[in-house]
C-alpha cells in the first residue's frame, strides 16, 4: 500500500472558516475523510502546522520512507528558503498544491520558492487540487 502524507502549512487549520470566498466552506477534516473514502487503497496521512520549523522537521522525518508528499506550504511557499532546502534534501517526491490560483492573486503570491524543487505544481482547483495531486502520485 502506498504511503502518502498531506502536509498543510500556516492558517490552513482554519479552512472552512477562513476567507471562504477564496478557500471554500469545507473543513479540511471533512475533505480528508472524503479523500480517504475515495482512495481506499492508499494510506493517506495528514499533518498541519503553523510553524515553519515544525514543517521542516516533518518533511525530514518522512522524506526518506514515504511514497509521496502533497505539500501546501501556504504563505511559506512565498518566503521559505528553509522549506525549499528541506524538499531538495529528501528523496520522497513532493507535489506542491494550492487551493486558490495564486497567479490570479496579489503579486507576492506569484513567486514560489519551493516550485523548483518539486515534481509538479497544482493550483486553483479548490480542495480538489489535493485529489489531483494524489492522482499524480499514484
Ligand atoms: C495558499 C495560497 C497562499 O498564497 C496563501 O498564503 C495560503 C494558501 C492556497 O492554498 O491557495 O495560505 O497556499
Amino acid at each position: 500500500m502506498k504511503k502518502i502524507i498531506i502536509i498543510n502549512g500556516p492558517n490552513l487549520n482554519l479552512l472552512g472558516i477562513r476567507e471562504t470566498s477564496i478557500y471554500g466552506k469545507q473543513s479540511f477534516n471533512d475533505y480528508l475523510n472524503e479523500l480517504k473514502t475515495n482512495y481506499p487503497t492508499v494510506k493517506i496521512e495528514f499533518y498541519q502546522s503553523n510553524v515553519e520549523g515544525e514543517l521542516i522537521n516533518k518533511i525530514q522525518e518522512i522524506g526518506f520512507t514515504y511514497d509521496g508528499i502533497i505539500l501546501n506550504a501556504a504563505a511559506y511557499t512565498h518566503t521559505s528558503v528553509g522549506i525549499a532546502d528541506a524538499i531538495a534534501a529528501i528523496q520522497t517526491p513532493v507535489i506542491e498544491v494550492h487551493i486558490s490560483n495564486i497567479y490570479e492573486r496579489e503579486e507576492i503570491r506569484h513567486t514560489s520558492l519551493i516550485s523548483k524543487n518539486v515534481e509538479g505544481v497544482i493550483c486553483g482547483f479548490g480542495l480538489k487540487s489535493y485529489a489531483l495531486a494524489l492522482e499524480a502520485l499514484i
